[in-house]
């Protein structure tokens, strides 16, 4: 997939500096498919284990939809607000991708088909039995895939909200979510009405140890 930069696209340093989480949409703003299709594929194009790409992006951008969920996101404003809620869910068969992502590098000759099987066999096993491994796998690689998303919308002059403030369970019995996925975050995206609160981070020294603590 060919990705053209965006006229508006910022810098990435001046992104990641200038995304944060806005709370306040303009309702009224609408967001072009283009616009959209662009920030799901730059999400698409986080790293995953294996290439397993354990996520699955749920759009919700109808007025109906999102005033359903609403008291969902315990009456968070911003998910009716905003001009679209992405519920990025997690895959907790994931492994069931495995030969198909595989199968492109097998046609092209990048890779045996023995290979191919005996990588399938290893991520398969990796994730039998019932062990926390599935959910961690998804719920960390939908968060890379997350991430970027927030990137890519505020690279495009849109705003985002990270959201965990959801009940999981009511949201896969509305929106029909097959038990196969984990709901990972909410994400608003849209127009800001008003900028995001101040938030500090801490100093490198307080965060980073070298080599070993
Ligand atoms: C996993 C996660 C869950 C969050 N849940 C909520 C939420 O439910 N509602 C909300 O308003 N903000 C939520 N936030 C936003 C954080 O409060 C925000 O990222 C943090 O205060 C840092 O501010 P910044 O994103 O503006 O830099 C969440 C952020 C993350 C990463």
């Amino acid at each position: 997939m060919a990705m053209t930069a965006h006229p508006e696209d910022l810098g990435l340093f001046q992104t990641i500096n200038e995304r944060h989480s806005v709370r306040k949409y303009d309702p009224g703003a609408e967001m072009p498919e283009e616009d959209l299709n662009a920030i799901l594929e730059a999400a698409t194009k986080a790293p995953s284990s294996w290439n397993l790409q354990h996520w699955k992006f749920l759009v919700i951008d109808d007025e109906a939809k999102k005033k359903e969920l609403l008291p969902i996101a315990y009456n968070q404003q911003q998910v009716v607000d905003s001009s679209a809620v992405i519920a990025v869910l997690g895959d907790l068969n994931a492994n069931e991708n495995a030969a198909d992502v595989y199968q492109g590098a097998v046609d092209n000759g990048f890779m045996t088909e023995q290979i191919r099987d005996t990588l399938v066999g290893q991520i398969n096993k990796a994730y039998e039995g019932d062990t926390p491994f599935p959910r961690d796998e998804a719920v960390l690689n939908a968060s890379l895939a997350s991430m970027n998303l927030m990137l890519a919308a505020k690279a495009l002059g849109y705003d985002t909200c990270p959201m965990g403030g959801f009940q999981r369970g009511k949201l896969m019995e509305q929106f029909n979510v097959p038990d196969r996925y984990v709901p990972v975050m909410l994400l608003t995206v849209g127009k800001a009405a008003k900028p995001a609160h101040q938030s500090a981070r801490y100093e490198l020294d307080k965060v980073v140890v070298k080599n070993s603590f």
